[in-house]
């Protein structure tokens, strides 16, 4: 391919004008997809073959913008260095690894959670390996690098140092979108990400690869074009579940949940479940390649590992599926709200709620067990008040806060609950110093950085006893409870009453602290480079 095909306008954007997508689609992909199959009939080496065969020819091709990308790294190092006269030159010590890290996240720029995890790891590396080089591939074309980074700057401050990174345009991103696909939208988004992945590695070839979307079958091409590179995924959510498996089939205890609950009888239900079933299996072949896999969370890691588990064992990767929690701003509340005896006095008999007003938040739940715990008379309901925080999105949430009321009134325990709608952080920042429990109501919740936040603040916190609040927040901390987990109003009516009757607050209120430490940023810099690390390792070989 012609090196013109680097052109770049500023000498930053590349776009890769190669090989048609058409091909890489309607050859190269589903030929992958079939890999399950080649290393059933018996010859996967020829495979491997055909697959470093391919590999090398797009090396070649793309040796020279490579090297090209380097210089102009180069050079921006330089000047950044010259200007800021900065000691960066010399930290090249024992971390002076300079290879090149490639992130995969093709939707950089979307400013959500799955980014925040994105900049933070690359400030995580930048930190532990300055020398190192991160290209990012992304398709978000309207913007240019310094946009990019002064929105993160913005949005999650975070501070990158923008002369070792790079930006590298996509242009078969509409090759992922869902709706591209109005049917079989998972297989062909998967198929369309080793479009995309394609399209990357035309582009340069980077001597680590990251994916931090969850586009597995990109990392699979990876391994079968280049075995050397090691490869990692940075998972938040499984592309099939177990539970959604489970979920066709009427009988099973999934059965009745979720969008495609009991669809699976009939011929078409038949033919859904082969569908879901072989793309398990193909996903399962894509997962087992990958070298270093991290999930957002505890309920992530089990799901990731009941598919994945079982054929990385027999592939030989010894290293667990490993659980690296996003950050969360804990060490901007351990700063702001104090845990004394002082403080203490300030908080009242308040519990606070914060969440969305969306149906599955179930404030319902929370409000009559509120009455429940007030009609209990005790000295602890005495004054008590309970403080709804939330958004309202549009009219069905603005219904929701009207029914709400409504009930509130019905249970005449009006003159003890608050609602306060689209609080702005102040407020927040204000009821979090003041309140003396964090609830929480939400079945099955996968995560909850709002349970967190409880923590960080030093609220007790009283949660549902499912999903990430039981299973990740809530948890012990040497041995001793930092708050309670309920699943009926009784059950949360007896944990207002526990937690608001707790001789020695203080000491379960800095414990929560304690506990939410391990989902600030120390800890996942820390996480996140003990697992780069065996990816820098790897490289080195
Ligand atoms: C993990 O990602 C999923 C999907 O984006 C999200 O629902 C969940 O809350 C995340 N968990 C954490 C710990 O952020």
């Amino acid at each position: 391919m012609d090196e013109g095909s680097c052109k770049a306008p500023q000498g930053e954007q590349y776009y890769n004008l190669g090989m048609s997508p058409k091909f890489i689609a309607f050859v190269v992909a589903p030929l992958l997809a079939l890999t399950p199959a080649f290393v059933i009939f018996g010859i996967p080496a020829l495979w491997h073959a055909f697959g470093s065969l391919l590999g090398t020819y797009l090396r070649r091709k793309t040796e020279g913008r490579r090297a090209h990308i380097l210089e102009l790294i180069a050079d921006d190092e330089k000047r950044f260095l010259e200007k800021k006269d900065d000691k960066l030159g010399s930290t090249a010590g024992k971390n002076g690894w300079s290879g090149v890290v490639g992130f995969f996240h093709p939707f950089c720029n979307a400013g959500g959670g799955g980014e925040r995890v994105l900049w933070a790891a690359i400030r995580a590396i930048q930190t532990q390996w300055p020398k190192a080089r991160i290209v990012v591939y992304t398709g978000d074309h309207e913007v240019n690098k310094e946009a990019i980074l002064a929105r993160v700057k913005n949005r999650f401050n975070i501070q990158l140092q923008p002369h070792t990174i790079q930006f590298l345009y996509l242009s078969t991103r509409y090759w992922v979108l869902a709706s591209t696909w109005p049917r079989f939208t998972l297989l062909m988004q998967s198929l369309g990400s080793i479009v995309l992945g394609w399209d990357a590695f035309s582009l340069m070839i980077p001597d680590i690869f990251i994916d931090t979307m969850g586009y597995a079958f990109t990392l699979g091409l990876s391994k079968w074009l280049f075995r050397d590179i090691p490869t990692a995924a940075y998972v938040h959510y499984p592309t099939i579940s177990t539970d959604m498996l489970e979920s066709l089939d009427p009988d099973s205890p999934l059965g009745s949940q979720g969008v495609n609950a009991g669809q699976g009888v009939g011929w078409r239900g038949t033919a859904k479940k082969y569908y879901w079933k072989a793309f398990a299996w193909i996903y399962t072949t894509m997962g087992t390649t990958i070298d270093v896999v991290m999930t957002n969370s505890t309920w992530t890691q089990a799901h990731v590992t009941s598919l994945w588990g079982p054929s990385r064992r027999e592939a030989g990767k010894k290293d667990s599926i490993a659980v690296v929690y996003p950050p969360c701003a804990v060490e901007e509340l351990e700063e702001a709200v104090e845990i004394s005896a002082a403080s203490e006095a300030r908080r009242g008999k308040i519990l606070l709620y914060i969440a969305q007003f969306r149906p599955e938040k179930n404030h319902q739940l929370i409000v009559q067990a509120f009455a429940t715990f007030v009609k209990s008379g005790t000295e602890a309901a005495k004054d008590a008040k309970l403080v709804l925080v939330g958004s309202v999105r549009d009219d069905h949430d603005s219904k929701r806060v009207y029914k709400l009321r409504l009930l509130v009134r019905e249970l005449h325990i009006q003159d003890q609950v608050e609602f306060r709608l689209d609080a702005p952080w102040p407020d927040i920042l204000k009821w979090l110093q003041e309140a003396s429990i964090g609830v929480n109501g939400m079945w099955n919740e996968h995560f909850g950085i709002g349970v967190v936040e409880y923590q960080a603040s030093g609220l007790i916190s009283v949660v549902h006893d499912s999903g990430g609040p039981k299973l990740d927040i809530v948890t012990e901390i040497d041995g001793q409870p930092t708050g309670f987990h309920a699943s009926t109003a009784d059950e949360f009516a007896e944990g207002f009453e526990k937690a608001l009757s707790l001789p020695d607050k203080v000491a379960v209120r800095l414990r929560a602290r304690e506990s939410a430490k391990r989902f600030g940023e120390v800890e996942f810099d820390r996480k996140w480079i003990e697992q780069t690390t065996k990816l820098v390792a790897l490289a080195k070989k």
